[in-house]
């Protein structure tokens, strides 16, 4: 694939969006000279701005022309004077879903002891990859109003969850897990005492898939122990692979045992498909535009986005770069607080590559 020119459609969004995808774009540059590939980018406005000009989310032709690319470069989306959902909606989960992004990819590495909340742990007790459904469960938008406003209403919210991706999902994650060779072990996390619908197919897919994979040792967590074994043991775990409920909430634990929101990235992945890669972390309103948020979520992503585009040495060396960085420079990952600005993380980052 070697001269090819990678085409990134990149969106920076809302709040402190921009400002770190500025420097992940940096840091994209100085590894395309470094690692001689070649890259086209489109810069997209979708985000709360739009939105609030013109009252568009994003359209079907917009979602149709996304297809086009290679790759696409997220910064958040969520904007303080839009009502909450309407933007998580109509963009971000619109594009997971339109994309058929089924798989949501985030890896909980901690990169210096010194960042993490847990007493004891290095980086060799923190070195997991949570593999999240993407396209379904709760989040499918399914459910009802009965009675709405009235003393007897009734709220419905249905968690939709089909053999097929169920079966994607999990065939995705043992997939990965055997790729990653690490631990070589792979751990479904559900609540089958509980959602015995859900869960009950969940387990059986789980079963029925891993007998193609004798060489990847399986376990079980209910989600609930699984919050506690992620601040207890974390090092028991290689890959989790949970729905897309679940999947939100364990990695927002994980991005604080790996050092916070600041580093913790995550791909949105069509194996077939154009993937989307983005910081974890949201639009983090407050601090926009002030040149302290860490951008080094965003640079996490734009490795995984060259790893995913094949570009395998730069995604290595952006990782890499980002370990030294993170062991030399900063006094912490979180925002405000890192004794360098958003834009001289950044250039630490390139100079490092
Ligand atoms: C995430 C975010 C989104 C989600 C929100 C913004 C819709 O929390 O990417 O984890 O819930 O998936
Ligand atoms: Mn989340």
């Amino acid at each position: 694939m070697k001269n090819k020119i990678h085409k990134i459609a990149v969106i920076p969004g809302d709040g402190t969006g921009p400002e770190v995808i500025k420097e992940g774009l940096k840091v994209l540059k100085a590894a395309s000279k470094k690692f001689n590939f070649t890259y086209k980018d489109q810069i997209l406005d979708y985000g709360g701005n739009r939105y609030l000009k013109t009252g568009k989310t994003i359209t079907d032709k917009e979602l149709a022309d996304l297809k086009k690319f290679d790759a696409i470069y997220l910064g958040a989306i969520g904007h303080p004077e839009v009502k909450p959902g309407i933007l998580e909606q109509g963009i971000l989960l619109k594009m997971r879903f339109s994309l058929d992004q089924y798989i949501n990819l985030r890896p909980v590495r901690l990169y210096n002891s010194l960042f993490c909340p847990l007493k004891d742990k290095t980086h060799k007790d923190i070195d997991f990859v949570v593999i999240r459904e993407n396209s379904e469960g709760l989040y499918k938008g399914m459910g009802s109003f009965k009675n709405k406003g009235k003393k007897n209403e009734v709220a419905i919210q249905i968690s939709y969850n089909t053999k097929k991706g169920v079966e994607r999902c999990i065939r995705y994650a043992f997939e990965y897990c055997r790729k990653r060779n690490k631990k070589k072990k792979l751990t479904l996390c559900g609540k089958t005492n509980v959602l015995t619908y859900a869960w009950d197919l969940w387990q059986r897919t789980f079963d029925e898939v891993k007998r193609e994979y004798p060489d990847i040792e399986t376990d079980y967590a209910h989600v609930d122990a699984a919050t506690m074994w992620f601040v207890k043991n974390p090092e028991w775990f290689d890959c989790i692979v949970t729905d897309n409920m679940f999947g939100d909430i364990i990695t927002d634990l994980g991005a604080m045992i790996q050092g916070g929101m600041g580093i913790a990235a995550g791909g949105n992945i069509n194996p077939k498909g154009v993937s989307m890669f983005e910081p974890i972390g949201g639009s983090a309103p407050k601090y926009t535009g002030k040149n302290v948020i860490n951008p080094l979520a965003a640079i996490c992503a734009l490795g995984m986005l060259l790893d995913n585009l094949g570009e395998v040495r730069a995604a290595q060396a952006v990782e890499n770069s980002v370990i030294k960085v993170v062991n030399s420079k900063l006094k912490s990952l979180s925002a405000g607080k890192m004794g360098c600005s958003t834009q001289e993380v950044g250039g630490l980052v390139v100079e490092n590559l």
